[in-house]
């Protein structure tokens, strides 16, 4: 099969290494800067220099594509603002509604979002049925972008939007990541929760939906949501550091998002995950 990635980067470029050990795919990965191109030969036939929100750079990229992966994301592990946000994914989308009519071919679209689309829950538990209210532009822009994606299903076409945690693995490992909270303190209690997926098992769902023709939304999380405090308490212990201390609740402090994310669905269509719980050290 013909498959395109676009947006080749920490999960683009483990699927892609995935899929260069089962041999079956034809693959053609895309980054946004030269430099990256000789690093991404070894995992693909093509390697192209590509902005999505160009059409005919995307075209270029899609043509003769039967699937395509959409897994592109601003400014790697940087916060950026929400314009910058629009300009990868919406106008992306935008891009790739103008070319559907010139490729047919294209049967499948796999679109990872976030599931930074739900809005508070209040700690309890939400699946894909809950409507995604957005607490903040970014967010807003993803399900802007969710939804002009949706517009792309037809007949021949099914498209995917996997909703995903927030991703850990090898090179983004927990400990190392926050260690440096380790003894200082933090405003609230910590009683949030925060859902995670390691890169490994957002790879696999990937393959999954392209290989099983999934047509629908997906969480893709873990089965254990963890309450922050908890989190980074395990973190702490685990590294011999000194604990992170909370200030208790602040009255008018505006509240995080606190939501505990249902995986149901990716377990009813098949998916077994091969990390099932957080794994703190990943490197
Ligand atoms: N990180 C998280 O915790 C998290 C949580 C929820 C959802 N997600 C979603 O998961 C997906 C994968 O994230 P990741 O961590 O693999 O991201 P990443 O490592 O930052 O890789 C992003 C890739 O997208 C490319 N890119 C950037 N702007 C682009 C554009 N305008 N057009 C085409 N490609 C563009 C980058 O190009 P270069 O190669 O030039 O850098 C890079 O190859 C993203 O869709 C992200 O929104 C991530």
């Amino acid at each position: 099969m013909r498959v395109t990635i676009v947006g080749c980067g920490y999960v683009g470029e483990a699927l892609a290494r995935r899929w260069g050990e089962q041999a079956a795919v034809d693959l053609t990965v895309t980054t946004t800067r030269e430099e990256r191109r000789v690093e991404l030969i070894p995992v693909a036939r093509r390697v192209l220099v590509v902005r999505a929100s160009d059409p005919s750079a995307l075209f270029q990229a899609l043509d003769g594509a039967e699937a395509a992966v959409f897994c592109m994301a601003p400014g790697g592990d940087r916060q950026v603002d929400a314009d910058a946000y629009a300009a990868t994914y919406r106008d992306s989308m935008r891009a790739l509604q103008e070319l559907l009519p010139d490729m047919p071919q294209l049967r499948q679209i796999v679109y990872t979002s976030s599931c930074g689309v739900y809005g508070d829950a209040a700690g309890a538990w939400v699946d894909e049925s809950t409507p995604a209210i957005p607490r903040d532009a970014h967010a807003a822009v993803l399900l802007e972008s969710e939804q002009l994606l949706e517009q792309c299903r037809a007949d021949q076409r099914r498209v995917c939007v996997l909703r995903l945690g927030a991703i850990y693995g090898p090179g983004r490992d927990l400990i190392r990541r926050f260690k440096t909270l380790a003894g200082t303190t933090r405003t609230g209690d910590g009683r949030i929760y925060c859902n995670w997926i390691h890169r490994d098992d957002v790879a696999g769902a990937i393959a999954a939906a392209v290989a099983g023709g999934w047509d629908q939304t997906v969480n893709v999380v873990d089965d254990q949501p963890w309450l922050v405090a908890d989190l980074l308490n395990q973190i702490c212990n685990s590294a011999d550091l000194p604990p992170v201390q909370w200030s208790g609740s602040e009255p008018g402090a505006k509240p995080m998002v606190d939501r505990r994310i249902s995986n149901r669905h990716l377990h009813s269509l098949g998916y077994e995950l091969l990390h099932p719980r957080l794994l703190l050290r990943s490197e």
